[in-house]
């Protein structure tokens, strides 16, 4: 390569295909070093190439072009994303558990095919990342995208454009064709080595560690400012196209291959089975390999091969037909328990909490469990020194499951529950009934700092720079105590925190600022009375409309709300009496926070008064009861079989033949998305 830099690169000609060459050069072994996984060149000189281009670049700024790999990482952080929608909607996966549910995934296709002919299928690794769309046009990488809700997503194109593994442009070795426009689905991960020396340097710069793989992953795709992005080691792996029908590729093995000689990363674990069997004796294999592998896996994706026949067998609301994931069973792991550490939250509840030698389950290394409260610790018989079972399965928190009874030496001791509030010393009580032990002092330190937490927090306030990190660190400083000292606060003050600059001090400030006028829902919400979450403050909103005629109600004007129980109406008199409560309200009043009137009745929106409706089939995201629920607090009736009276079917997976009867008399059917958006989810 060297003898190149000797030609003569005078003249505009000269430099544009010097420039061309260094481009071609440096894809070409991008692609050999991030994709094949065999470079040809040494780092130095490919730095070399890389700094002779971006010096001509930078003479001649007008022929930069998008496809550059200078171009990877530039222009200034984004204020947003933008939101893109899919042209094809990204579906999800159904689930299988073990091999059972796999030959079952396979007679359903005959059935549903007619035919027991033999299908072939391609299984993959299912990777734990995030899945993206990437669209190129006459070959050149266009817009990428997050799935988000599977319809619409977020124009995450620049900071895609970092990872060397994605190309800029498409490869297109011996005239191979591309379509006009090309839209590619795959996955973005950070690999095991990769997290590991990331969260090894962000410790080192007292930086908040990443709790897993994935979640570095996500962290790293949603940065405003794709500067830090790239300097994360992100790696992507493609597994499909939005739309096959116009590629040159009739099977799903086909198009891994074409997808691979247009540039594209495909994982090596990917096999071509032809009966389904086959196709779990992979699952058994794969299962075998986890341990080894260099990135997190949670399952392997089983697709029909032949596009023909995926066609025919099309998708249901949320996924197709003709793939399903094979889920691994639950990582278990033993570790011993150390000690147990109570915490107290934000209503003074008390929970122990597990602290375990660290130790790797799925993917992640545990050293912390909730045991959620004491009648559970007891009921599982844990004893201080254990050995116990841990596990997580999927994305959930990880649990003890239970002492190993056979490993214990004699030497564990009882765990005692403490009598005394850990933060604040008061005595705990544990009333009735109830399985949680309080601390009864409201002024608890611990309490109040979980308070304003959540008040700042996503369920409340949402006040974007004011994370659990920030209000820990005001309250140490003795800056806040209260909500009404949020109001307070100068950006001269946040600006001279350690940790803080001008700018974050700025935005958290405007961000304070700007929820200055809430809703009366969200701010009852956000006071985090015990009992009293988003929904039952929908409720309440709706009902008194302003926080003046809220205040002064009684326990039975509480229970005159439908949706409103004993235990609720109870904490609402005790907290709208407690004159400290009384005394924050009429400081906040001062300070000009006020807070907007609720429309009532007929106006207010969102309520399901006059709605009636009726499920088919099973629903993914929450159970039939949960929805039922949310329907009836929200003034909405449900039927239990199809009648006129009903506005609106439910569509969930699976549905049974009521679908059929609501078409016949033209209701009104939804997808279950559409159903959350409604209740408000
Ligand atoms: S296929 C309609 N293939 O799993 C087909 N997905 O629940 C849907 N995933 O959001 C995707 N590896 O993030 C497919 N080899 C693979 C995959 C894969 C991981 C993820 C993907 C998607 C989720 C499906």
């Amino acid at each position: 390569m060297a003898q190149h830099s000797l030609l003569n690169i005078s003249g505009k000609d000269g430099v544009r295909q010097r420039i061309q060459a260094l481009r071609q050069e440096l894809n070409l072994h991008a692609h050999r070093y991030y994709v094949l996984d065999a470079p040809t060149l040494a780092d130095a000189e490919y730095d070399r190439l890389f700094q002779e281009l971006a010096t001509l670049e930078k003479q001649h700024p007008e022929l930069i072009t998008a496809d550059s790999p200078t171009q990877r990482v530039g222009g200034a952080p984004l204020a947003q994303f933008e939101t893109v929608a899919h042209t094809l909607p990204m579906l999800s996966l159904e689930n299988a558990f073990d091999s059972d549910d796999l030959v079952d995934f396979e007679e359903r296709l005959f059935r549903f095919l007619h035919s027991t002919e033999p299908i072939s299928y391609v299984t993959e690794p299912k990777l734990d990342g995030l899945a993206v769309e990437l669209v190129y046009e006459e070959g050149l990488f266009s817009l990428g995208s997050t799935r988000g809700d599977g319809v619409l997503g977020e124009d995450i194109t620049r900071n895609l454009k970092t990872i060397p593994a994605i190309p800029l442009r498409l490869l297109t070795p011996d005239g191979t064709r591309i379509p006009q426009r090309l839209e590619v689905r795959g996955e973005v991960f950070i690999g095991l080595a990769d997290f590991k020396k990331l969260n090894e340097e962000r410790a080192k710069a007292g930086e908040s560690l990443f709790a897993n793989p994935r979640n570095a992953a996500a962290g790293s795709l949603r940065q405003l400012d794709p500067k830090i992005t790239a300097t994360r080691p992100l790696d992507f792996y493609v597994y499909g196209v939005s739309d096959p029908r116009p590629l040159p590729c009739a099977h799903q093995h086909a198009l891994l291959q074409y997808l691979g000689s247009l540039g594209f990363k495909i994982n090596p674990l990917v096999h071509l089975c032809r009966n389904i069997t086959e196709a779990i004796s992979q699952f058994t294999q794969l299962q075998n390999q986890r341990s080894e592998l260099a990135y997190d896996i949670d399952g392997m994706v089983v697709k029909v091969d032949a596009f023909a026949l995926q066609e025919r067998l099309g998708a249901k609301a949320r996924s197709p037909r003709w793939a399903i994931a094979a889920k691994f069973p639950a990582s278990q792991a033993t570790t011993r328990l150390l000690s147990v550490e109570f915490w107290v939250g934000r209503t003074g509840a008390i929970t122990p909490v597990a602290i375990l030698e660290p130790v790797r389950v799925g993917g992640v290394t545990v050293s912390r469990a909730t045991l959620h409260n004491e009648d559970e610790l007891r009921r599982k018989g844990l004893m201080l020194g254990d050995t116990v079972l841990v596990q997580r399965a999927g994305d959930v928190i990880p649990e003890v499951v239970k002492p190993v009874v056979e490993n214990r030496t004699g030497q564990e001791q009882t765990i005692t529950m403490p009598t005394a509030c850990p933060e604040c010393g008061q005595p705990l009580v544990r009333a009735g009934q109830e399985a949680i032990t309080r601390c009864p002092n409201p002024n608890c330190p611990a309490q109040r700092v979980r308070g304003l937490i959540h008040f700042t927090g996503k369920s409340g306030m949402d006040i974007e720079g004011l994370g659990k990190k920030a209000v820990e660190q005001l309250v140490n400083q003795g800056l806040i105590q209260d909500i009404p000292d949020i109001y307070q606060l100068q950006i001269e003050t946040l600006a001279a925190l350690d940790g803080w600059g001008y700018k974050s001090a700025e935005n958290a400030v405007r961000a304070i600022q700007g929820s200055r006028n809430p809703t009366l829902a969200k701010f009852l919400a956000a006071l985090g009375i015990r009992h009293v979450g988003e929904v039952t403050a929908q409720l309440l909103a709706r009902h008194f409309t302003s926080l003046d005629r809220l205040v002064p109600a009684g326990e039975a004007d509480f229970l005159q709300i439908e949706g409103i129980g004993a235990q609720m109406a109870t904490s609402l008199v005790d907290y709208f009496q407690d004159p400290a409560v009384l005394e924050m309200l009429d400081r906040l009043k001062a300070l000009g926070i006020s807070i907007q009137e609720e429309k009532q009745g007929a106006e207010a929106g969102g309520g399901l008064a006059g709605s009636v409706f009726l499920f088919t089939g099973g629903l993914t995201r929450l159970s039939r009861h949960e929805a039922k629920a949310r329907i009836k607090e929200l003034g909405g009736q449900v039927a239990t079989g199809i009648s006129r009276k009903v506005t609106h079917v439910v569509l969930g997976d699976s549905p049974g033949s009521k679908l059929s009867k609501a078409r016949e008399l033209g209701l009104t059917v939804i997808t279950e998305d559409e159903f959350l958006r409604l209740i408000g989810r």
